[in-house]
């Protein structure tokens, strides 16, 4: 394929980041990367979480990067993963470096907040030779229940001394309380999506990244458009998208590598939309999004200066 300058000349359907919007959202944000750890640990980084729930099938991977590195930061919420740890003692002098991983309500990982349990695992953890309880780590990502900022902002309270939390919703409208965090890991942020603006983290122009779809089809008896962007450009979590260009529009439930367009209320002016036009479609979730593509266009108000490749996997 010759190299396109513009993003209206890519092939669709296309991930389009702006990389202007990305910079703003990134300002006064600051965070260690987690996930993806060897991606990192290989390209530079050496301060890393894996900010997630210790598997057992990568602690050898995890005590490898844990020797390496300044510093490598596992999660646990149970006390088989602590003696999954105490079985592989670091080499080097080194110790683990663990987060305990608290549920504050939202139900996915970690140990309730209000379970003895985690007060137990916590003392087992700091009196377990070879392991160092660095810390509490919560996602808060009960955030996402919330409908704007002052919801946003109750759910956020935390107390403590060494702690951090997740979520970009509480790290967009952070609390007072929230100075006393060693750290905070919000990842969405940087892109935000159409699910950050109905809860209220972020307003629609902060969003940075969009699909690009042409119209391929018109169908007046159904009064809609035929997209070439199904739900292997967008993914099926969440409600679909809304198009940038004409926001009273929305995607109907999507097949695999088509979407359909219509108007949210009345008759659809096909003349605005001839075939081959170009849409911009607005994602629900940007992670999910964003994981469906192998390269991303980055574009300064419609010219394209690089492409990124993602890192993939957990
Ligand atoms: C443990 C943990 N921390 C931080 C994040 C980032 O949160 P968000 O997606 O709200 O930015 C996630 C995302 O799922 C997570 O699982």
């Amino acid at each position: 394929m010759a190299a396109v300058e513009f993003i209206k000349d890519l092939c669709t359907p296309a991930l389009v980041i702006d990389l202007d919007t990305v910079k703003r959202n990134a300002e006064g944000m600051q965070e260690r990367f987690h996930t993806e750890a060897s991606f990192y640990a290989d390209n530079g980084y050496d301060d890393i979480l894996y900010a997630y729930p210790l598997p057992f099938d990568k602690v050898e991977r995890c005590a490898e990067l844990s020797e390496r590195l300044s510093l490598f930061h596992v999660v646990v919420d149970n006390r088989l993963a602590l003696q999954e740890l105490k079985k592989r003692p670091l080499k080097q002098g080194k110790v683990w470096k663990v987060w305990m991983k608290l549920d504050c309500d939202n139900g996915r990982a970690g140990v309730p907040h209000c379970d003895p349990a985690a007060l137990q695992l916590a003392q087992e953890i700091s009196e377990t030779s070879g392991v160092e309880l660095t810390g509490i780590y919560a996602h808060c990502g009960n955030t996402y229940a919330c409908q704007g900022e002052e919801q946003i902002k109750a759910a956020a309270g935390i107390q403590g001394t060494k702690s951090s939390i997740g979520s970009t919703p509480s790290c967009s409208h952070p609390v007072p309380d929230m100075a006393m965090l060693s750290e905070v890991h919000p990842g969405n942020y940087v892109f935000y999506d159409v699910q950050q603006s109905l809860i209220g983290s972020c307003r629609l122009e902060d969003v940075a990244v969009r699909v690009l779809t042409r119209v391929i089809g018109h169908y007046p008896a159904r009064n809609q458009l035929l997209v070439d962007c199904g739900w292997t450009a967008l993914s099926h979590d969440g409600g679909g998208a809304l198009t940038y260009r004409i926001c009273h529009h929305r995607r109907t439930p999507r097949t695999q590598e088509h979407g359909r367009v219509e108007p949210i209320s009345g008759k659809l002016d096909f003349k605005q939309f001839p075939l081959g036009s170009l849409l911009t479609l607005m994602p629900y979730h940007a992670c999910a999004t964003a994981m469906m593509h192998p390269v991303y266009f980055v574009h300064s108000k419609g010219k394209i200066i690089d492409t990124w490749k993602p890192t993939r996997g957990w």
